[in-house]
């Protein structure tokens, strides 16, 4: 195919401007073509591990449009864009501009401007590439000059196209809400429209993590198979699309759009003349090699575009909440800081209960809002126990809430015109309801409450950021009265606003994300954060399975896994668990048992060996707890980059069902030895220690370590 002259080219430092109707995008081993055709609509040409270099089979106009507008050439499928024009008019016709590329130091930022062919609205298809790990980041820019405002009703990021067998399925994450994050579950794509999305706003990962695998030619394994990963950076409501259409040919196979983005279900935004409207960020990657390539690259680009610090360790942490809940007073607090300190924890995390000056937090019915220490519990303020961790050469962190208030607080009664909400009384959940972060005045308070609480104790060094409750009365007083849909987009953009402040003013403290557990599990809120707070389920046996579903696109530094009772498990099993992930307690050290104790202790040792190949190595996972007939174990390694260590965690979940498969864990240098220190958490004696080759460790492999249910071993692999 031939391209038009580049009549229309344009340099500007390291940016082009071209009027070139074929836009290549090459994200790295993969991409996409995009063909204006005669009359200039955005036709999509190729998309896949040659999609960049696709070349046209037939006339442009018979592709799909790239970005499907309502009431364009295709009227039987949803769009990813449904626009309300101001005059009223209800359809969008795109057409090709102008695209301009510029260079970056990590990639390139291809803009594709569309124009509407006859109202004054365009629309900008934004790709930057990121070359080194294979995700593209793609996102949609929205500006018009019509005579008045327009109304977006429907606002995705992407929505590719794709020709998909009746193999083809997809994992998807929709859970239960609370204590259910990270569910796995493979479906396959039947004819029709599948939505997959979240709601509530606030903590909408609660119920389905923004994130999709989908297996366009068939069934997938770590290491065979096309596999899309996609990840939809985004703090609010999302979703996908997933539209299937049988073709009438006789084994023809389907089609296949595939909307991603922002979930405008209640949310339609209306965008005033000269405004622009930015759609989330998804990053997505294609891998022709399986799902650990999917994993390989989201894991790289998340530590080279979105993590803060990628590379400093995360510490060792013990929370207090699982320990005593609300129920605390400094003595108790310095006990346990001592008892930390002893274990060998890097940082003590002082959860909920700790403020409230007129009401004690008691519980969760009162004081969100009056951020000041409760006098009874800590007469001396957080100062005490701030110094108590110095002394014991531990970091003091400290549990907040920032963007909620309880109606029975001093806040409240101050400000009762903060919150979140539409004419009616808002409905309370967990006893508490939303400040509204639309109001500059609540976006000062936050920033401030975060400040007061560091600035105070200097010594404050971490901070878990929660949030517990959804959004159910939508509405902000900050929005005229045409315009309140626009709070469920512009609430999440000024919550970002927030955290990108906070992060701002204290770039050395470490931030948890919280919301109810993972219920802001994204990497668009993670750019302000060092890691999540995964779910409240600890539940070993749960967390197995939470841990493999979100490491295929999150590394495990990000991942905060606590031993705690829950379940009710062995705690060496609990512990070996919580190795896999950043580690910590959640326990009432005091309460332990010595073989309780001596098994932490173990636990600790382990870690100082393995938190670096976990946090910082490569995820290889190699046996299923999710998929095929025994889902009874699992198992993973982290190896290190080099190739010269790795720790390999062994699971038995549940009782086996029949022989468990040998390990063999590829990637080490095949010539080299390697020493095997195979580790039993429940065991006092010395772990065993056998040596192995490279080739022997990835050829036959270890054999399956475990027989009985809730059982672990973990296997430090070092080259000799
Ligand atoms: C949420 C969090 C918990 C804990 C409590 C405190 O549920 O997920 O880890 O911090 O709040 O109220």
């Amino acid at each position: 195919m031939v391209a038009r002259p580049r009549t229309g080219d344009r340099e500007k430092g390291n940016t082009v401007t071209t009027t070139d109707e074929v836009v290549r995008i090459d994200a790295g081993g993969w991409g996409l073509t995009w063909v204006a055709d005669g009359d200039g609509v955005l036709r999509q040409v190729g998309l896949g591990t040659d999609g960049h270099r696709a070349e046209l089979a037939f006339a442009a106009q018979w592709y799909p449009t790239a970005y499907p507008t309502w009431g364009g050439g295709d009227p039987y499928r949803p769009a990813a864009l449904r626009v309300t024009h101001a005059d009223g008019t209800l359809t969008t016709r795109l057409l090709l501009d102008s695209v301009e590329r510029t260079a970056e130091a990590d990639g390139e930022h291809v803009r594709v401007i569309l124009r509407d062919d006859d109202v004054d609205l365009s629309v900008e298809i934004h790709s930057r590439t990121h070359p080194e790990s294979t995700v593209l980041e793609q996102w949609v820019e929205i500006v018009h000059h019509e005579d008045g405002p327009v109304r977006l009703h429907d606002y995705h990021s992407i929505a590719p196209f794709l020709m998909v067998p009746e193999a083809a399925e997809v994992h998807q994450f929709v859970g239960g809400g609370w204590a259910d994050e990270w569910r796995w579950t493979t479906c396959d794509l039947p004819p029709g429209t599948t939505d997959l999305a979240s709601y509530g706003g606030l903590q909408p990962h609660l119920q389905m993590a923004p994130c999709l695998l989908v297996s366009p030619t068939g069934r997938t394994t770590e290491t065979e198979g096309d596999v899309i990963g996609l990840s939809i950076a985004w703090g609010g409501n999302t979703h996908f699309g997933l539209d299937v259409r049988p073709r009438a040919e006789p084994d023809s196979p389907r089609e296949l759009r595939l909307r991603a983005g922002a979930n405008p279900a209640g949310a339609e935004y209306v965008l005033d003349p000269g405004a622009r409207f930015t759609t989330p960020t998804v990053a997505w990657t294609w891998s022709s090699g399986g799902r650990g390539e999917v994993t390989t690259a989201m894991h790289r680009w998340t530590r080279a575009r979105v993590l803060r610090d990628p590379d400093r360790m995360r510490p060792l942490v013990v929370n207090n909440w699982e320990a005593t809940f609300f129920d605390f007073d400094e003595r108790r607090i310095v006990d346990l800081i001592g008892r930390a300190a002893d274990l060998g924890a890097d940082l003590f995390l002082l959860d909920d209960g700790w403020f409230g000056t007129t009401r004690p937090r008691d519980d969760d019915t009162t004081s969100l809002g009056d951020w000041d220490p409760d006098p009874a519990k800590l007469p001396g303020g957080l100062g005490p126990l701030a110094d108590a961790a110095a002394e014991r050469d531990v970091r003091f962190g400290i549990w907040v809430e920032p963007e909620m208030v309880n109606p029975i607080s001093d806040l409240h009664a101050r400000h009762p015109e903060w919150v979140l909400r539409d004419r009616r009384q808002p409905r309370l959940h967990r006893h508490q309801l939303a400040l509204d972060p639309l109001l500059p005045e609540v976006r000062a308070f936050v920033v401030e409450v975060v400040d007061r609480t560091l600035g105070a104790h200097p010594r404050i060094s971490y901070v878990k950021w929660d949030a517990n409750r959804p959004i159910t009365d939508p509405g902000s007083r900050a929005l005229a009265p045409d315009r309140q849909a626009n709070v469920w987009v512009d609430h999440a953009l000024a919550t970002w606003q927030v955290m990108a402040e906070v992060a701002r003013r204290h770039p050395e403290v470490e931030l948890m994300l919280c919301a109810s557990g993972g219920g802001r599990t994204d990497h668009g809120t993670l750019r302000y954060f060092h890691e999540v707070w995964t779910s409240d389920n600890t539940d070993p046996v749960t967390r197995v399975r939470m841990h493999w579903a979100f490491g295929h696109f999150f590394p495990a530094a990000v991942m905060a896994a606590h031993v705690t009772r829950w379940g009710d498990r062995p705690l060496a099993f609990a512990c070996a668990v919580a190795l896999s992930g950043r580690f910590g307690f959640d326990l009432d050290l005091a309460a332990l048992t010595d073989d309780e104790a001596a098994t932490c202790r173990r636990a600790v040792q382990v870690a100082r060996r393995t938190q670096d190949l976990v946090q910082q190595g490569d995820l290889v996972r190699l046996v299923s707890p999710v998929e095929g007939a025994d889902r009874s174990r699992a198992a993973w390694a982290h190896t290190a980059v080099d190739g010269r260590r790795a720790v390999l965690f062994a699971f038995q979940v549940e009782e086996p069902t029949g022989a468990g498969p040998n390990l063999r864990l590829e990637g080490l240098d095949p010539g080299s030895d390697y020493r095997v220190t195979a580790v039993d958490l429940a065991s006092p004696d010395a772990p065993t220690t056998t040596r192995h080759t490279g080739a022997a460790l990835g050829g036959a492999g270890l054999p399956w370590p475990l027989d009985q249910a809730c059982t672990a071993r973990l296997f430090e692999i070092e080259v000799l």
